[in-house]
């Protein structure tokens, strides 16, 4: 009997109702218009079983308490994260809108938990005056216009042209492409940020230019000036010139500089005058040596020339450096011919 008893408390333990965590707080979270929150509920006990569940959202324009999951306005826009784990009740409400704004409560037998909701929309810088924008024939620009919160998706998004000619009305531009001349040519730069509402122009022409609205709705709007430089073919002939005239003053600086290099060079060189006497031209002293004094001295030569790679020279060895009255016979007699490396 006792262990009967024992036996009913134990299954009585684990049937016991969800408790609500949380029971009687109030959590404020916040959203972007676009986006989604989670509103998170969980029963105290993971073991406990859920008998009812309601999630309930103070509907402003009813003045009541509703059931989102009956409600059409949430249709398709919430889910529960309660098949693999019954004790989770959370909450996921998903493309976000103004109207979603407000109090919800996760209400389970006798307790609860209170969220306060707020979301934040699409709004853009309205004290901006026209922007004026230029740019040049053929090439892309950018009409910057964002929301205040870059999260923010704004509920609706128009760009809309007027050209430049009096009388003609403004055509959409975006979403739908109603201004021919536009087809194909504008894209949106939201990839990054939902409330990046900039608009991109690529391969532009004269006809772009005009009005321009960024509009979320009827009340805020960005309006931009576009004014497009043309690039005439006269223009770009002349740019070409002008570099190509660049170029060439370079070349002949660069060929002066070379010359004026090898001549210097060729100073240093030893020359041979015409009788076969070894001419030292020496660059500071702007003189050259004819006195065959000292063949050590020619030996230097000769390997200087080595040096300055000369490919073909003459040496003389000069042996009776003391009689300098017979040298002329002597190197006649004595001159011979190398060629050196
Ligand atoms: C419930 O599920 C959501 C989504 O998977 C998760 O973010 C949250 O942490 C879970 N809560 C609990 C209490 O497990
Ligand atoms: C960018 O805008 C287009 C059209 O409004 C929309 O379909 C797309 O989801 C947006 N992308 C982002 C990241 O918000
Ligand atoms: C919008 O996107 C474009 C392209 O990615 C970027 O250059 C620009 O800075 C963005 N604007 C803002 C306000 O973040």
């Amino acid at each position: 009997m006792r262990e009967c008893f024992c036996l009913l408390l134990c299954v009585l333990h684990f049937t016991e109702g969800c408790h609500v965590s949380g029971h009687k707080e109030l959590k404020v979270v916040t959203g972007y218009t676009g986006g989604s929150v989670l509103l998170p509920c969980s029963c105290t006990d993971p073991q406990s079983t859920v008998k009812t569940l309601r999630w309930n959202h103070y509907h402003k324009g009813k003045k009541q308490w509703i059931e989102v999951f009956k409600h059409e306005e949430f249709k398709d826009r919430l889910k529960l994260f309660n098949e693999r784990l019954p004790t989770n009740l959370s909450l996921l409400i998903s493309d976000l809108r103004k109207e979603d704004e407000g109090d919800y409560s996760c209400q389970i037998s006798q307790t609860y938990t209170d969220f306060r909701v707020t979301i934040k929309g699409c709004d853009l810088d309205q004290n901006k005056p026209t922007i004026k924008v230029t740019g040049h024939s053929g090439e892309s620009v950018v009409l910057p216009c964002s929301c205040t919160e870059l999260q923010a998706k704004p509920e609706q998004l128009t760009w809309t042209f007027t050209p430049l000619n009096p009388g003609i009305n403004p055509e959409e531009i975006y979403p739908h492409e109603r201004s021919e001349r536009h087809t194909g040519r504008v894209k949106l730069l939201n990839e990054t940020s939902p409330g990046n509402l900039s608009l991109q122009i690529v391969n532009l022409s004269e006809e772009d230019q005009g009005e321009y609205h960024c509009s979320v709705s009827s009340q805020r709007h960005v309006s931009f000036t576009l004014t497009v430089q043309v690039q005439t073919s006269e223009g770009n002939s002349i740019k070409s010139l002008f570099i190509l005239l660049s170029v060439l003053s370079v070349v002949v600086l660069l060929v002066v500089l070379a010359l004026i290099y090898w001549k210097c060079r060729g100073r240093r060189d030893v020359q041979k005058t015409n009788n076969g006497l070894v001419l030292v031209c020496s660059e500071n002293e702007k003189q050259c040596d004819v006195s065959p004094n000292s063949a050590t001295h020619r030996e230097n030569l000769k390997q200087d020339e080595n040096e300055d790679e000369v490919t073909y020279s003459s040496v003389v060895h000069v042996k009776t450096a003391s009689k300098p009255a017979h040298i002329q016979t002597d190197i006649t007699e004595h001159s011979e011919y190398a060629s050196i490396k």
